[in-house]
């Protein structure tokens, strides 16, 4: 079998990739280990940035989203006793997010490629990378071989691309919360409009939703939490605990759907390539889940690489393609700094103290108090603006040779 770009992985960055390729003419194959029911029904986050809206409305498959989304022009930080509104509505005019969970994005964009007769494979469970230092890489699985013309590593943090490079060629940037993230699905009507993220004595708490009828939450837990040590009772009482904690905030409870326990990490592999393998999403990175950045990051990796895809098949240039890492890492590691950054502020740390905790009150005072902190979080938060294609390429050229290992 041959194909032009072999995907591995079918979570939102593999996905999306397929579906831009073949707007633009080019034909791949998507490779994954799971089946497509696990796949649509994996819960995880679910916050939209314009630009991740705008991305997948122009791509068509935004139908739904924006039938179903919950447009939100603002957020809550809640703490001390008050709650503080960050109005993106004012501090980022004319930008908002969409609170749309990630499998839903997933089901949209299978559901396109199924329609567009794209060859898309589930269950695919012994995947294996090889001459990828060549100019003929090719993928193996179940007996066959794939022949392509590039590799797209689009599995996730656990997957095989990235551990198929040669060890030497990349350098891992890792940081380790001591704590993680317990996150419920529940029914039950939101009992707030937007979402509140919540900095209590007794850790972090985040109010989110889906829809008029449920809701989600996550509660700081110590790392590697046993769930099992969380009945649904716990769950409600903490949420209560961590959550009532302003005049007049009710929790409205109801049936837990589903609960898990996610570590918070951050990660970053550079560079997000090697020869014609190309690393996307969380496969080459992972951010801590506070600032709901993992998906809109792996949406702009994807568009980075397909318009370097398409400039390579349209005139045979490699000039995007040998700029992809460096495109990509700009906008990683100013999420990643976000996301620590977000962390940071919400969090309590068993090593803080009693200092450090007056840093973090006067970090949110100056966050709810000043325009200028304000549209800091508001800018990040709403996602910054896309690179043009080749814009930093061209930059490059010019300017004197910097220190970057990409
Ligand atoms: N072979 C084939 N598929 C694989 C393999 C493998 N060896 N290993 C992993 N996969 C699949 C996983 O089953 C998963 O469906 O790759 C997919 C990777 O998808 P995601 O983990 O969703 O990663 P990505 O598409 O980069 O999306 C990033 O996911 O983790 C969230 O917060 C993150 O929202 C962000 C988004
Ligand atoms: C979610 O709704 O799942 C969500 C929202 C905001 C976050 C993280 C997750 O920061």
């Amino acid at each position: 079998m041959r194909t032009q770009v072999g995907i591995i992985g079918a979570g939102p960055a593999g996905l999306l990739l397929a579906h831009l390729l073949h707007l633009r003419g080019i034909d791949s194959v998507v490779l994954e280990r799971r089946s497509r029911d696990y796949v649509e029904r994996r819960v995880r986050a679910g916050v939209l940035e314009q630009g991740t809206v705008d991305t997948l409305v122009a791509a068509g498959v935004g139908e739904r989203l924006q039938r179903e989304g919950l447009p939100h022009r603002g957020i809550e930080l809640r703490y001390g006793g008050a709650g503080h509104r960050v109005s993106f509505e004012r501090l980022v005019p004319g930008r908002a997010i969409t609170v749309y969970g990630q499998q839903e994005v997933v089901k949209d964009l299978i559901a396109a490629r199924l329609s567009a007769g794209g060859d898309l494979r589930f269950e695919v469970d012994d995947v294996a990378v090889h001459a990828i230092d060549t100019a003929r890489p090719y993928l193996t699985f179940g007996g066959e071989r794939l022949d392509c013309d590039f590799i797209a590593g689009c599995d996730g943090f656990h997957g095989v691309s990235r551990s198929s490079i040669p060890p030497g060629v990349l350098t891992e940037y890792v940081r380790d919360y001591p704590f993680s993230w317990l996150g419920v699905l529940a029914r039950v009507k939101p009992s707030a409009e937007e979402l509140v993220y919540a900095r209590t004595e007794r850790g972090f708490a985040l109010h989110s939703m889906r829809s008029a009828e449920v809701s989600r939450f996550y509660l700081q837990v110590p790392a590697d939490e046993n769930i099992a040590g969380w009945p649904d009772e716990r769950i409600w009482a903490e949420l209560k605990t961590r959550l009532e904690t302003v005049p007049g905030f009710t929790l409205a409870t109801g049936e837990i759907m589903e609960k898990s326990v996610t570590p918070m990490r951050g990660f970053v592999a550079e560079p997000m390539r090697y020869g014609r393998l190309y690393l996307a999403g969380d496969a080459a990175h992972i951010v801590p889940p506070t600032g709901a950045k993992g998906l809109n990051l792996a949406v702009a990796d994807v568009r980075v690489l397909t318009e370097a895809l398409a400039r390579f098949y349209e005139s045979g240039s490699t000039v995007l393609l040998d700029g992809y890492s460096r495109t990509c890492l700009k906008r990683v590691w100013r999420v990643q700094h976000f996301s620590w950054w977000m962390t940071t502020l919400l969090h309590t740390f068993d090593s803080d103290d009693a200092y450090e905790r007056r840093l973090q009150l006067s970090h949110l005072d100056y966050v709810t108090s000043s325009e200028a902190a304000a549209t800091a979080l508001a800018e990040n938060y709403i996602g910054l603006p896309y690179e043009e294609a080749g814009a930093e390429d061209e930059h490059v050229a010019r300017a004197e040779p910097r220190e970057e290992p990409w």
